[in-house]
């Protein structure tokens, strides 16, 4: 390969790939060739911006290990990891949402119904909902994998003062396909404000740190996608400015006063009226296998 020039340097470029014998690792490798080419070549990038660019990432990488990614974090506030989410989100099923740096695989199972409080502070809430097929159908079979935050905004990975199983769980749904679980309102916080992201990106953009309460799940059932998404508090300020671009219009749910005695009771809250969010869950059937 020699005389390269503007007009072939992205052709050979690519099809320097060609070797990778994955077809779609070929793909993905030779496409984005092309698009970081073409943007180039749309933004006439400098060689001082390209060297700035390289720079930040440098600092990226510099804040990344094995309990902190700065590069999901970069791909969360550029609105990439939603978009993905999207991408993967069948039609008729709940959407997918972000999965955050806080999910810890194999927390405990608990038995449905569930309280989570124990000696959490904040406001008591009941979550409850039914696992349905996208055509209605309830999925007995269905588990769900809980998480989120204390009424501090912090997850226990980050907060000593919590136990290591702080509101978090595994549950089976019941026959008819439902969960409840009473819980404590999640609460808004802070996307990490101590790295390059936050300082040379997001700020500077005078955007928003903070994300829309909300907690998250994995929905699983057998012959069916898994889901990974959020549910969100209706009543939460930060909506429609969610630092990470989670927030879907099905994933919002209404924290309604409840006067149904028996529900309050079951779940171990005193008194006979509590908040509750109902929120089904849709998800899509697996491909049939060729
Ligand atoms: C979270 O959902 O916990 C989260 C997501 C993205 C960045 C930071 C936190
Ligand atoms: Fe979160």
């Amino acid at each position: 390969m020699r005389n390269l020039s503007l007009d072939n340097i992205t052709e050979a470029a690519s099809s320097s790939f060609a070797g990778l014998t994955d077809p779609r690792r070929r793909h993905l490798v030779q496409t984005l060739v092309v698009a970081l080419h073409n943007y180039a070549k749309d933004v006439q990038l400098t060689h001082d911006e390209w060297r700035d660019a390289l720079a930040f990432l440098h600092r990226t990488a510099a804040m990344t290990h094995d309990s902190r990614s700065e590069f999901s974090l970069l791909s969360d506030v550029m609105g990439l990891s939603s978009l993905v989410d999207l991408l993967g989100s069948a039609p008729g099923a709940t959407p997918g949402s972000v999965l955050g740096p806080f999910h810890t695989a194999g927390s405990p199972w608990r038995d449905n119904p569930v309280n989570l409080i124990g000696s959490n502070a904040g406001h008591p809430v009941v979550l409850r909902g039914q696992v349905c097929s996208v055509d209605g159908q309830p999925l007995p079979g269905a588990t769900l994998d809980y998480w989120q935050n204390a009424a501090n905004g912090l997850y226990w990975q980050i907060d000593p003062s919590q136990p290591s199983d702080n509101l978090r769980c595994r549950l089976k749904v019941d026959t008819e396909g439902c969960f409840e679980m009473a819980t404590v309102r999640p609460v808004p916080y802070q996307i990490p404000t101590d790295g390059p992201v936050w300082t040379d990106l997001v700020q500077p953009a005078g955007r928003s740190s903070w994300r829309a309460a909300h907690a998250h799940v994995i929905v699983a059932a057998p012959g069916c996608r898994s889901l990974v998404t959020e549910i969100f508090d209706a009543e939460d300020p930060y909506l429609d400015n969610d630092a990470v671009f989670g927030v879907r219009e099905a994933l919002i749910g209404e924290f309604k006063p409840t006067t149904d005695a028996s529900l309050c009771q079951r779940l171990g809250l005193g008194g006979d009226t509590c908040l509750v969010m109902q929120l089904d869950l849709r998800l899509a059937a697996l491909p049939a296998a060729d």
